[in-house]
């Protein structure tokens, strides 16, 4: 049975629990999250880390005496790890039950819990932010991060296997990409310098020389607004890719990545979304391409008002998005953005006024943008000036594009806009462990 355990245990897919060889079978570590003693039985629930639901360790007063006695004495938060093997008998449904043979006890709370990690979350979202170390403990916030780890392990798999380099781009830079407005300055010695918004500039000066990068990333953003959407400390999936055909394989990268990304979760984190309650559903391709003068007119047949020449607010977002789920859409593209609305690297069409730029919308938010890049120098630097910019400040990046550019394209993807519509999460705050908002520079 011990052996079966170990055997078990070390091979099976899953397993990435610290384990050890011998006579004991195996070894778990966390924190007791629920103790309850039922006459002659300690039963203890302990928050570990292999599994979402809790370790349930069963330890009987005339089984294992001297454990029984040791394990009545223990509070809620005791660090401890044990040794022993599952029981032959499952009757919790709960988590896996085991029978105990060593308890090794490394740290007890100095004082009760601030927050209870083992039934139902904080509904203050305040509370929650505040005690997130804590209530990863719990099994519904570690479900949310472990699906979170999820995402960030699946987007890694396909991009390696579909031949992109992840790179490493600078997160203090001399000069934004997406607009003055959200730039944190800071000092940087003698020079005045700025928080990265996006790796924009710097995954495209590379496809000089590799044809496709990724980069999973922070974007630090000085947004004016406390909203339910934005962070000021974000994380974004980036790519770029060269040699492109036309923004069409573009859309179709992104496409294909957000289907991989939904099937990964939804077949390997299928205890943590019974845990949390919810069925992800399925993303099939092809996603619908809408065009920005289609969306603005389904905005206004619905009584919006809505200006043409300018990016969607997210009110008119939203309610495209009940527009399109009601035809049948729960995600989609809008393609060919104005001029206007865009940042100064997109392509611009013949006609001068639509771009290359497109957004992915979830549910009425978006979760992504992208689009097909400039890469003639010439007109890149008319871009820059069109936009009101000085090409003398972009000049280390416009150096990229003399030797031999390639046309190319990418995006960015918000990691917690994609949690958000993915696990029916309200607020983005519930999908970043560390809170950077408006009022939250701690913990
Ligand atoms: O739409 P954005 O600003 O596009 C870019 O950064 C481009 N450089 C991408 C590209 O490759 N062309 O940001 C990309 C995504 C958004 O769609 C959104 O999901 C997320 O990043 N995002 C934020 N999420 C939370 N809080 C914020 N303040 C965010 N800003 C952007």
């Amino acid at each position: 049975m011990v052996v079966d355990n170990v055997l078990l245990l070390k091979y099976s897919f899953n397993y990435v629990e610290p384990i050890m060889d011998g006579d004991i079978g195996l070894r778990i570590c966390g924190w007791i999250i629920r103790l309850k003693i039922v006459g002659k039985v300690v039963i203890i629930e302990v928050s570990g880390n292999t599994s979402v639901k809790p370790y349930v360790l069963v330890l009987k007063k005339n089984r294992e005496p001297e454990l029984f006695e040791k394990a009545k004495k223990l509070s809620i938060g005791t660090a401890l790890c044990f040794e022993g093997e599952k029981s032959p008998v499952q009757k919790s449904k709960r988590g896996v039950e085991y029978i105990v043979r060593k308890l090794e006890i490394y740290s007890e709370p100095l004082e009760p819990l601030p927050v209870d990690t083992v039934g139902k979350v904080p509904a203050l979202l305040d509370t929650r932010i505040k005690y997130r170390y804590l209530l990863v403990r719990n099994p519904v916030e570690k479900a949310v991060f472990r699906i979170r780890a999820g995402i960030i392990e699946a987007a890694r798999q396909y991009f390696n296997n579909n031949g992109f380099i992840e790179i490493h781009t600078p997160k203090i830079v001399a000069a934004g990409a997406e607009g003055g407005a959200t730039l944190f300055p800071i000092q940087y010695f003698d020079n005045k310098a700025y928080l990265s918004q996006s790796p924009q500039l710097y995954k495209q000066m590379l496809i000089a020389g590799f044809p496709r990068v990724f980069e999973i990333t922070p974007y630090f953003r000085a947004e004016k607004f406390n909203t339910t959407r934005h962070l000021n400390e974000s994380w974004g999936i980036d790519a770029e890719q060269g040699f492109i055909n036309g923004v069409e394989d573009v859309l179709n990268t992104l496409e294909d990545l957000i289907v991989y990304i939904n099937d990964y979760i939804r077949k390997n984190y299928v205890e943590e979304q019974e845990i949390l309650g919810t069925e992800i559903e399925k993303l099939e391709k092809p996603f619908k391409r809408l065009r920005f003068e289609e969306a603005i007119d389904l905005l206004r047949s619905e009584g919006l008002e809505v200006s043409e020449g300018e990016d969607l607010s997210d009110a008119a977002e939203k309610k495209l998005g009940e527009i399109m789920e009601e035809k049948g859409y729960k995600i989609y593209f809008i393609i060919g953005f104005p001029w206007q609305s865009t940042g100064f690297y997109y392509m611009r069409e013949e006609d001068g006024y639509h771009t290359r730029k497109f957004d992915l919308d979830y549910k009425g938010l978006e979760i992504a943008s992208g689009g097909q890049r400039e890469h003639r120098y010439d007109k890149l630097v008319s871009a820059l000036k069109d936009k009101g910019l000085n090409p003398e400040d972009f000049a280390f990046y416009l150096e990229a594009f003399k030797y031999g550019m390639p046309p190319h394209g990418g995006f960015g993807l918000g990691i917690e806009r994609l949690m958000m519509k993915m696990l029916g999460l309200e607020n983005i705050r519930e999908a970043i462990l560390f809170v950077r908002d408006r009022t939250r520079l701690i913990p």
